[in-house]
């Protein structure tokens, strides 16, 4: 620090590119390189990157309740991170899960701040002995992706506390992670960037943080605000509201030096505590390394996550009686591993319900029906469109400005027809440039085939040389790579083999045209085909499920409906009801009916007395298919819980009336009462309640003890309850500890969740789980004490199997009121 110049010191305060801080070569300060995001680690390309491990996402991992599995994550993902050539991950996301609609909720934990707190820190401890730093984001607020960089979370201080800082409090207190990033959103009329209130008064002074903060990807607001409330580093780069405009605040006395001087410091020992000083001044090639270790723990963490929300009659697992196995489903032959947006990456491979099943179903006979269409935007033309040489994808040439002018500067081959270019368009084309993509189709099929285009810019597409969509003067935004237009659609006859040469024209020209704003982003489109036969899917559904012994249905979402950049609209299945009634179809067709879910959040279940089973799947990367035949055919047990209420209706969800919001400012009208905790108050049964989910097996709990009647200050109490397995196979259970404060001044949750603990039983077996609490599990925040308070009185723990299925309870006493900050 001493070395440097001021201008440097400033430097630091901005990264020099989308990923990279800056460096200062006369001095030795090499660039830190940070990847996204919480399910793997991407490196340095969005799309179509270095290959790498996929992991389940955020809510499947939280479904496991299980910290060894969290902290061994993390350790991989070290290893990951490191592969990638980066120091820092982006992750991980702990967010709270206000609403069944949050776009991001896939990526996040749970609906409950102390699991979400117990099992992130465990992640973030296995990430930072592994030597990478972790990122946990984003602090804080951030609960919807409606209005993401411009949304007001007007949120009082109880619920602040008690639910959104918290995860942060537990793991920063817990885990200490090497880096906080800000979010885009405000937070009570100050964006997070440059809130006095959450940056500096409760991180850095009551929790005393002094490692890095940095702002989210183009969420540093303002010049002064943000380095003075202490957000050291604007990402990405090149800086925005640094560099020069830091200098003239210091010039006019906005800015002292010492407040360059903290943040500067800051960014360094972040460097240094990363391990970049001691790696190679230049940055080695990313790497792939797909490890047998990385792919069992994928596969585990999956099991573990996969949860059994019903199994009447014995239907699972499906045993060696079972001949013939239908496998139903718009999901059952794609991979849906992962949400949308920037958690996904290109994966080293991926395994789909359909293929899993059938190779380990050995010598049975399975068949195969689609059953229902739900994507939100056509296919990917790249699935059958090839260049002029035969190479699959497309030819996408780069023009230097922003009229199509000259010889391209660039010219390159890309797989996929999904063109998001927000962190790969060449340099040297930037910041005005225009772009070609040049492809050819030969239809499968003889028909009026359905192209679909948008677009971030202004763009036509031609077909054999005629204007198909004109999509250059859009003005209506979608919702497919955050600024996108919608997806504008053309039918077009054509004949099978032929062959048609399609081209697209397209800048990097902000739509609709600000006039106050940047006149050029990033640019980028998304061009769909399809050839869709007309034929009753349901229909043939239900024929191939009645022809079999078994039914397995696997319906759900995908990283298309559930993404960053927006949120869901319904809580229902895609799209327009069709899984709905092919589920409905299919139960009626077959009793033995299983129905897979896959998605990152609660859907409606209009079939749900209907059918026998229902295993909610998530997203679990790339192991998702192996993971999930290994439990339908009964290889593993499953034993994940629910880490979110699965309401009956939208309507019944504590934010219901107060979402997305108006105006651009959401109001978190529902106070400290939110998932569980609101189902509780209005006692409202859920379709199934947080914590829940079953065995293959039977689990007994014995009446709980607790290790003394009073619980002080500074003391500890452990409840100690047996846990039997009564069941023939071998399973594994969460218990729960709930804490029900009996009287206090203020209206309090009916109870809170306290402890967990996951056990492995064989059958037959015993154990004493023990679970300890501390003044965290009795106090609440008092505003006009601005302090924690544990209050005299009463308190009763309920250990329990779900937060609606209390096992037995114990009870004990707070003797004397006592107060705390942090
Ligand atoms: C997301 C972050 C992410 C960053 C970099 C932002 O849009 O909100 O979670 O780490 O982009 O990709």
């Amino acid at each position: 620090m001493s070395k440097l110049t001021l201008e440097q010191k400033v430097s630091l305060l901005a990264a020099q590119d989308f990923w990279r801080t800056q460096e200062i070569k006369e001095h030795g300060i090499p660039a830190l390189k940070v990847t996204d995001g919480p399910n793997g680690a991407r490196g340095e390309f969005f799309t179509d990157g270095t290959p790498a491990a996929l992991l389940p996402c955020g809510i499947s991992l939280a479904a496991t309740w299980n910290t060894e599995i969290l902290h061994s994550i993390g350790r991989t993902l070290a290893e990951e991170t490191k592969a990638r050539q980066a120091q820092a991950l982006l992750a991980p996301t702990v967010c709270m899960h206000r609403s069944p609609l949050g776009g991001r909720n896939f990526e996040s934990f749970s609906e409950d701040p102390l699991v979400t707190g117990k099992l992130s820190s465990a992640y973030i401890k296995g990430l930072q002995e592994g030597g990478v730093g972790a990122t946990i984001k984003h602090y804080v607020g951030n609960e919807q992706e409606t209005w993401r960089m411009t949304v007001d979370s007007i949120i009082e201080e109880r619920p602040l506390r008690e639910l959104y800082l918290k995860p942060f409090e537990i793991a920063i207190r817990e885990a200490k992670p090497w880096a906080v990033m800000s979010s885009y959103n405000l937070v009570n009329g100050k964006h997070a960037d440059m809130n006095e209130f959450t940056l500096r008064k409760v991180l850095r002074g009551e929790w005393k943080y002094d490692g890095l903060v940095m702002s989210d990807w183009g969420g540093t607001n303002s010049t002064v605000e943000s380095i003075k409330y202490g957000c050291d580093l604007e990402m990405p780069g090149p800086s925005k509201v640094r560099g020069k405009k830091v200098m003239d605040a210091i010039r006019k006395g906005e800015l002292t030096i010492q407040d360059i001087d903290e943040c500067a410091a800051r960014v360094l020992t972040w460097i240094e505590k990363c391990g970049r000083f001691d790696l190679p001044w230049t940055e080695s090639e990313e790497k792939s390394i797909d490890t047998q270790a990385t792919r069992d723990l994928i596969r585990q963490a999956g099991h573990e996550g996969l949860t059994l929300l019903k199994n009447e009659n014995h239907t699972l697992p499906i045993g060696p009686e079972v001949r013939k196995i239908a496998i139903i489903g718009p999901n059952a032959k794609q991979a849906i591993a992962g949400g949308g947006g920037s958690a996904s990456l290109k994966p080293y491979y991926l395994t789909t319900p359909y293929d899993s099943i059938k190779e380990m179903a050995g010598d049975r006979e399975i068949v195969y029906a689609p059953g229902a269409q739900t994507d939100k935007w056509l296919p990917l033309a790249s699935n059958i469109c090839t260049t002029p040489s035969g190479k699959p994808g497309v030819i996408l040439e780069f023009y230097k400005g922003d009229k199509l002018e000259g010889t391209p500067m660039f010219i390159q081959n890309r797989p996929k027809t999904d063109l998001y270019l927000w962190d790969n368009a060449p340099k040297e084309v930037l910041p005005e440039y225009s772009f070609r993509v040049k492809t050819q189709i030969i239809p499968e099929t003889t028909g009026k085939h359905t192209f679909g285009l948008s677009s971030v810019g202004p763009a036509k597409m031609y077909i054999n040389g005629e204007l198909l969509i004109d999509n250059w003067d859009w003005t209506d935004a979608g919702e497919a790579m955050f600024d996108g237009s919608v997806e504008e659609l053309a039918l077009w006859p054509m004949e099978a083999g032929g062959v048609y040469e399609i081209l697209i024209e397209s800048n990097n020209e902000v739509r609709p045209a600000s006039k106050t704003g940047p006149t050029h982003g990033y640019g980028g489109c998304r061009i769909g085909y399809v050839e869709r036969p007309d034929k009753d899917f349901v229909a043939e559904a239900a024929a191939v499920a009645a022809s079999a012994d078994v039914a397995i249905v696997v319906v759900g979402l995908d990283a298309e409906w559930e993404s960053e950049g927006y949120d869901r609209q319904t809580m229902d299945l895609p799209k327009d009801g069709s899984q709905d009634r092919l589920i409905a179809a299919v139960a009626k067709a077959n009793p033995r009916t299983i129905v897979v879910n896959q998605s990152g959040t609660p859907i409606t279940m209009p079939w749900v007395n209907e059918v026998p089973a229902i295993i909610q799947a998530w997203y679990q990367g790339q192991e998702a298919g192996n993971a999930l035949a290994d439990v339908l055919l009964g290889n593993v047990n499953p034993s994940g819980k629910l880490p979110v209420t699965f309401p009956k209706r939208l309507e019944d969800n504590p934010a219901y009336h107060n979402w997305p919001g108006q105006d651009q400012r959401v109001l978190y009208g529902e106070g400290v009462f939110i998932g569980y905790r609101h189902y509780d108050r209005l006692n409202i049964a859920p379709q199934f309640a947080f914590g829940h989910g079953i065995s293959y097996t039977t689990f007994e709990y014995g009446s709980p003890s607790i290790s003394g009647s009073t619980l002080s200050d500074s003391g500890k109490l452990t409840i100690l309850v047996s846990v039997k397995n009564t069941g023939t196979v071998a399973g594994k259970e969460i218990a729960q500890l709930y804490i029900r404060d009996v009287k206090s001044r203020l209206p309090r949750p009916e109870k809170e969740l306290a402890a967990f603990v996951k056990v492995a039983l064989e059958p037959g077996e015993t154990k004493t789980v023990e679970m300890t609490i501390d003044k965290y599990a009795v106090g609440y925040y008092d505003p006009s004490l601005s302090a924690w308070i544990a209050e005299e009185g009463q308190f009763v723990g309920l250990v329990a199997a779900s937060a609606v299925d209390i096992r037995g309870s114990v009870e004990f006493e707070v003797a004397e009121s006592f107060t705390w900050i942090a």
